[in-house]
């Protein structure tokens, strides 16, 4: 009943020119890939070519942060009224984020209804460290994290900006990224993440009630690649996968979305 997810992050990888190359690479054949909602999130620069190359193209765009203000004096920062625009997703409160530029909870917190105020349906990535799960305090630190990023959300807000369409906070997606399997070569296990993403879903439902907890998509990611992902996607409960590194070879992220199409 969920449709299967695949994003690509390309975290801070291609010039504008690889970019737009890599999109023109791969984008007739996953155009011809059906099941499977298939987005790329490039660097900011190359959202506004890609949005232009991938006019009619079933290639959705995602921008990997942004401020939580509309506009104003914050310089170097991209708003959501900028981004929306342009691209349908925006990654919030990816591990990168909090680890290296600070962001705690609480501006996750802001950014996720900024999204949601701006039109964006966010991808919400949560994840523990490596000494976190090793003294089994997982399932503690991810209820913690979606918990404080979907403070003061309800299931059902849609976005205040009418006449854009908008984004219902229902259709998040979240992604469940264990920070010791980030650029490693070492991904949990298919067992591993399809027990976590079950007590993520849990956390999801006494927030937000059962059955919206159903709706909503959970992917993996974390050393994700076309040699594993079956792996993954044959748990029911896993409803796709947050790719970073394999995303940026056209051959490695095409065979992830194609078996994902095929499992599914
Ligand atoms: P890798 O697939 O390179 O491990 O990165 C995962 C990730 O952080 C995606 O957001």
């Amino acid at each position: 009943m969920r449709t299967p997810f695949v994003a690509g992050n390309w975290k801070m990888n291609t010039t504008v020119g690889e970019a737009e190359e890599l999109v023109v690479n791969m984008r007739d054949r996953l155009d011809a890939i059906e099941g499977v909602d298939r987005v790329l999130c490039p660097p900011f620069i190359s959202l506004a070519p890609l949005h232009r190359i991938l006019q009619g193209s079933s290639i959705r765009l995602c921008a990997q942060n942004m401020h939580f203000e509309t506009k104003g004096a914050y310089t170097g920062e991209i708003s959501p009224l900028m981004l929306g625009e342009l691209c349908e997703f925006v990654i919030l409160g990816h591990s990168e984020r909090r680890m290296y530029f600070g962001e705690t909870d609480e501006v996750v917190n802001r950014k996720v209804k900024a999204a949601l105020a701006g039109t964006l349906t966010p991808i919400l990535c949560i994840g523990e460290k490596l000494e976190e799960n090793e003294a089994g305090r997982t399932g503690e630190v991810l209820k913690r994290q979606l918990t404080n990023a979907l403070e003061g959300i309800e299931a059902t807000d849609e976005s205040r900006d009418s006449g854009r369409g908008g984004a219902a906070a229902e259709d998040l997606v979240v992604a469940y990224e264990p920070i010791w399997a980030i650029g490693t070569g070492k991904a949990a296990t298919g067992e591993q993440a399809a027990a976590t993403i079950g007590s993520v879903r849990g956390v999801l439902a006494g927030l937000w009630g059962e059955g919206t907890a159903q709706r909503v998509r959970i992917l993996y990611g974390g050393s994700v690649t076309g040699a594993n992902i079956e792996e993954f996607v044959s748990h029911p409960d896993i409803d796709g996968a947050l790719v970073g590194g394999a995303s940026l070879k056209a051959e490695d992220f095409l065979a992830i979305v194609g078996q994902t199409a095929k499992i599914r």
